[in-house]
């Protein structure tokens, strides 16, 4: 089994891929959205759960979700058709780091993404790049709550991105061009809900087609992802969504 078709069974039930509760996504979703006719650009939408809630909320918004990825795109385009609003989604399968949009957003969205430019402020650059001049930008990254330890740390880290404490993050994000106009630190219910959930959609999915080949691939990928966040992740490891606006030229952060 490649590593979407596993990510997308453990997001069976919680389609957004990152720790928030559907009142947190349909609070930051209403703090960012401006107005009813706002056009939106998710950079590594997913499945595109994030767009497909925004333009149930917002009856007259648009919204072009982009990922590397389409998994989970037909099951997205479903979803939209079932609730009247595939004529205003577009999902694009494309790198966003070459991604030209057509037209600048009135809200730019990069949750849990930002690994795919690398770091937060080459996805900061690019959300500034596609963004009205007015627009706002909902940005969600992991941070340190906690020093990890250095198995931990080096586990988490073994991609592109680095982590830094909240307190650190924001300030770069504020020394960058931006200020914060809200923001959401993920609960360690949220957290549970999340990894609970992402651990047992997964086991579930072994344990009801044992004669599947997969079978014990996703019960082991499953125990290795409960072990690690029992073992050390939970509590240590955090989350943050910031809506942002873009700081007027020669006023300090
Ligand atoms: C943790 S998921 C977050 C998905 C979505 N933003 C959400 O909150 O539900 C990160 C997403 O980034 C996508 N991604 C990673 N690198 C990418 C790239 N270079 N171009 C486009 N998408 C990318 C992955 O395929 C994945 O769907």
């Amino acid at each position: 089994m490649d590593r979407l078709t596993l990510s997308a069974l453990a997001h069976t039930d919680h389609p957004i891929s990152a720790p928030l509760g559907d009142g947190t996504v349909a609070d930051l979703l209403d703090r960012a959205i401006p107005r009813p006719d706002a056009h939106l650009l998710d950079l590594g939408c997913g499945e595109g759960a994030w767009l497909l809630r925004a333009l149930q909320a917002h009856d007259a918004a648009t919204a072009v979700g982009v990922d590397i990825s389409d998994a989970g795109f037909d099951r997205t385009h479903a979803e939209a058709l079932r609730c009247g609003v595939a004529d205003r989604l577009e999902l694009v399968r494309h790198d966003v780091t070459t991604y030209r949009p057509t037209r600048r957003a009135d809200v730019v969205l990069s949750v849990g993404a930002a690994y795919a430019f690398g770091a937060l402020l080459p996805t900061l650059a690019a959300a500034r790049e596609h963004l009205a001049a007015d627009g706002v930008l909902v940005l969600g990254d992991c941070f340190w709550e906690r020093e990890p330890s250095p198995e931990v740390r080096a586990e988490v880290e073994a991609g592109p991105q680095g982590f830094t404490d909240l307190a650190s993050t924001v300030a770069s994000v504020v020394a960058d061009g931006w200020t914060p106009v809200h923001g959401h630190v993920s609960t360690l219910a949220e957290w549970d809900e999340y990894e609970w959930s992402w651990t047992g959609s997964l086991a579930r999915w072994a344990l009801d087609h044992p004669d599947h080949p997969d079978h014990r691939q996703a019960l082991e990928a499953s125990a290795a992802h409960r072990s690690a966040w029992l073992g050390g992740h939970r509590g240590v490891l955090g989350f943050v969504v910031l809506v942002l606006r873009p700081t007027p030229p020669g006023v300090g952060g």
